[in-house]
């Protein structure tokens, strides 16, 4: 059991880094985001001209940077099966030197904890000047992304001042599930009805406070198999692919370790070479019995040319010498329960290096240049 935090606390508190506070805080951000949400029936309170505005459109196009990016990821799936609409990524860097062509009748969506980063605004200058209607998706009320875009929907995560983006990772994908709902609602979509987004991600809270209580293990672990090391991987298939991307973002922010998020199948295209012995090779591997079956036969691929595997897996797929088991939820929101132990392992990585955790070098909070 974790004691509620308070949002709005700027203080460090007895905290030694801001980052373990805010992975502290992630229960706290999904039962803020339950009552901003929905109402005490567990009706979805979102603003209805964003769900009119999606559904006349034929496609969602999800612009950011960083962490936000593999955010949306970890929300596409989701999105697609409960609006029925098709769901394209894009890294604003990119889309800001033009962007591909596009359906007859795009929804943009720009997600952005800080609200600020210049190369997701690049982009929204491009489609203000199409006429395209958009959204915001991003912790800071007022802020230009936010004031520029048609729409904005806030994660209300609290400040996040560690520069390694924790709460407002989880905090975005969870305020994507109460829009995908309430447009699947609008539509009729049979999924969207069933899928009962107040109790869900109330387990997925508790989910996070059980894998909060494993620092010690994961402590350990990181002491074990992960100090010395130069390189690692993190492997995972489907949705544990997009965790994968955004878990080694974060070990190689903080701690400085080149790590390579992959899809756990693509591993033997290529890059397998790398490995070598006592290589960390990091499987997530959630509740999805035909995919984790194949992770695992990855795993044994690595740990036969010597890689030092640890296991991160989901009750109902996980086995008794797994490193660390998580607490089952529902499948559209496997991305915020799985990150939980990728942020404590990053975070006791950079602290037993004896880094900076919450200002890694070269790095800025918000990135307000192109
Ligand atoms: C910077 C930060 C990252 C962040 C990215 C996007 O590079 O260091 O942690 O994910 O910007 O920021 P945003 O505020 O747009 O989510």
């Amino acid at each position: 059991y974790t004691a509620e935090l308070d949002l709005s606390d700027i203080g460090k508190g007895t905290y030694p880094f801001y980052m373990l506070k805010e992975i502290d805080e992630q229960p706290t951000v999904m039962r803020h985001l339950i009552s901003e949400y929905a109402d005490e029936n567990g009706a979805m309170k979102v603003d209805a001209d964003i769900i009119k505005a999606i559904q006349a459109s034929d496609r969602i196009y999800i612009i950011a940077a960083g962490t936000s990016y593999n955010a949306g990821f970890g929300a596409k799936q989701m999105l697609e099966d409960l609006t029925n609409t098709p769901v394209e990524l894009g890294v604003a860097s990119e889309w800001g030197y033009g962007m591909p062509l596009l359906s007859q009748k795009p929804f943009f969506i720009f997600l952005s904890q800080s609200g600020e980063t210049a190369d997701s605004r690049q982009v929204l200058v491009k489609t203000n000047e199409l006429g395209l209607p958009s959204l915001t998706v991003t912790n800071v009320p007022g802020s230009t992304l936010s004031r520029e875009a048609t729409y904005t929907m806030l994660i209300g995560a609290g400040p996040e001042i560690a520069v390694a983006s924790t709460k407002a990772y989880t905090g975005q994908i969870a305020t994507l599930a109460f829009l995908a709902k309430a447009v699947g609602e609008a539509e009729g979509n049979e999924k969207a009805k069933a899928f009962d987004l107040v109790t869900e991600l109330s387990l997925v809270a508790q989910s996070i406070e059980a894998s909060l209580s494993e620092k010690e293990a994961i402590a350990n672990i990181v002491k074990e198999r992960l100090l010395e090391t130069r390189n690692a991987f993190y492997i995972g298939r489907k949705q544990d692919y997009y965790v994968a991307m955004e878990a080694s973002l974060k070990l190689k922010e903080i701690s400085y370790v080149q790590c390579e998020g992959f899809a756990a199948g693509e591993l033997k295209h290529g890059t397998i070479s790398l490995i070598e012995k006592d290589t960390p090779v990091i499987a997530l591997i959630s509740n999805n019995p035909e995919v984790a079956a194949h992770t695992r036969g990855n795993v044994m691929e690595t740990v036969s040319r010597g890689a030092a595997a640890i296991v991160i897996a989901e009750e109902g797929v996980a086995r008794e010498d797994d490193d660390i088991v998580v607490n089952a939820v529902h499948p559209y929101l496997s991305a915020i329960s799985m990150v939980i132990p990728t942020q404590l392992i990053a975070y006791e990585t950079s602290l037993q290096r004896g880094l900076d955790v919450d200002k890694p070098r070269n790095l800025a909070k918000a990135v307000t240049v192109e």
